[in-house]
């Protein structure tokens, strides 16, 4: 091929790769096509993407196109693209077997023939290096400069990609993390296992909200928004939060603020998280007859989310110790939920808790679990991945 078609194919290839981008969102997939494209436009045989690990002093391969055989993890600084990341220098070998830095090893295991290999950094907006992007064994000729030009270009949109991926990933972490634990200062007065009802329950909320139909976004922003149900709580005296006995009619009547309470604390909100836990608060204690409080909104009236959260709200509630009151067993707690279809809960919403039963006692199960694990975890550092 001559080089003005060689050209035009890669032109031609570069466009067709700008399409396939444009329609992919998650980071796994856009490495995965920027490798692959990558693969096609400089004719390479093997294309892998490694991905370097700050705090374990080690790199690991995202993508590898073209290896049966998937290497995992290597100490930043072995084999070529370890020096890359190690250096943040870009490398062009002509024979591999002729270069000390070469880890021939992997070719002596997996019976390849490494010959060719042309290997860039992936340099976050800081200069800090994220990763590696290598190509190996050009099918005609050695790697030219040109070539070093188009594996630069990706690379830089493929650090580009990492990058947001993960400043979201941390964003969003530390955002529902604030939550959460606003929920637990709103709650930890209440119950000993608040923690573990949160989790709990807000699983349940989310795995309803899919299953009643709505997109996994809303049911996402539900499950996130659910733990600030109770946030009203905070402004509850202990002496009625606390109390072991049946309270008052007074003292209910104090109670029931928490709804209202709640709604006012978030319905200002700028998030639209916090704005949908603002109308979850106020409305999770309205029954679908029209007996709830505070205002006695009946049916439709309730907002969707309300009458969602409202089940795995009282499912949970019935299942965990409270200072008043004993735990009651699933069957128990899942036959009163049944009972009150039509009356204190939506009758779509019990029916879905009815044919996910399973899904979701296995889903709280998980939840235990997770969080136990957590609170062993809970002063170790924290391991970041991408
Ligand atoms: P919670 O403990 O989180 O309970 C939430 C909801 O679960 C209750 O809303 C109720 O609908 C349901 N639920 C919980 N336990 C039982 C039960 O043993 N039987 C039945 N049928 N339903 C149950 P509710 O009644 O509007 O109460 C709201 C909050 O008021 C409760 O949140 C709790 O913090 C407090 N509370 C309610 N009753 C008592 C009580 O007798 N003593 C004390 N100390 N607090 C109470
Ligand atoms: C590889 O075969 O991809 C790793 C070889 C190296 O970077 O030295
Ligand atoms: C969180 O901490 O991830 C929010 C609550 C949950 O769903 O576990
Ligand atoms: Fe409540």
């Amino acid at each position: 091929m001559g080089r003005r078609q060689e050209l035009e194919k890669r032109q031609t290839l570069l466009a067709n790769f700008g399409r396939l981008v444009a329609a992919e969102s998650g980071l796994d997939g856009l490495l995965t096509i920027i490798a692959q494209e990558l693969r096609k436009i400089l004719d390479v045989d093997r294309c892998s993407v490694f991905l370097v690990d700050p705090y374990k002093g080690e790199f690991w391969t995202k993508v590898a196109l073209g290896m049966e055989e998937k290497i995992l993890r290597m100490p930043l600084g072995q084999g070529v693209a370890g020096f890359v990341a190690k250096t943040g220098s870009a490398v062009s070998i002509r024979d591999a077997y002729r270069d000390a830095r070469f880890a021939q090893d992997i070719d002596r295991i997996t019976g390849y023939k490494t010959r060719t290999i042309l290997a860039v950094p992936l340099k976050g907006r800081d200069g800090q290096v994220l990763g590696v992007f290598e190509v190996l064994n050009k099918n005609r000729g050695c790697f030219t400069e040109e070539d070093e030009g188009v594996l630069r270009m990706l690379a830089t949109m493929a650090a580009s990609f990492i990058e947001n991926a993960s400043l979201y990933d941390e964003l969003r972490r530390s955002y529902l993390e604030t939550i959460y634990r606003m929920a637990l200062v709103a709650e930890f007065r209440d119950q000993q296992d608040t923690g573990r009802h949160l989790r709990r329950m807000s699983r349940v909320s989310g795995i309803l909200a899919l299953a009643v139909g709505l997109g996994p976004r809303e049911a996402e922003d539900i499950r996130y928004a659910s733990p600030l149900h109770d946030v009203g709580k905070v402004a509850i005296p202990d002496a009625i939060l606390r109390k072991p006995d049946k309270l008052s009619p007074e003292e209910f009547a104090e109670m029931k603020r928490h709804t209202v309470l709640g709604g006012q604390m978030l319905q200002n909100a700028e998030s639209r998280l916090l704005r949908l836990a603002g109308r979850i608060a106020i409305a999770h204690h309205e029954r679908y007859d029209g007996t709830g409080y505070p205002y006695g909104l009946k049916g439709e009236e309730i907002p969707l989310e309300a009458r969602i959260v409202s089940v795995a709200d009282v499912f949970d509630a019935l299942v965990s110790k409270r200072v008043y009151k004993g735990a009651w067993t699933l069957p128990d707690a899942l036959a009163h939920i049944q009972a009150e279809a039509g009356k204190h809960f939506d009758p779509a919403v019990v029916e879905q808790l009815k044919l996910h039963a399973d899904e979701i006692v296995a889903a709280m199960e998980e939840e235990d679990h997770r969080f136990s694990a957590d609170e062993q975890l809970a002063s170790r550092s924290q391991t970041r991945h991408i």
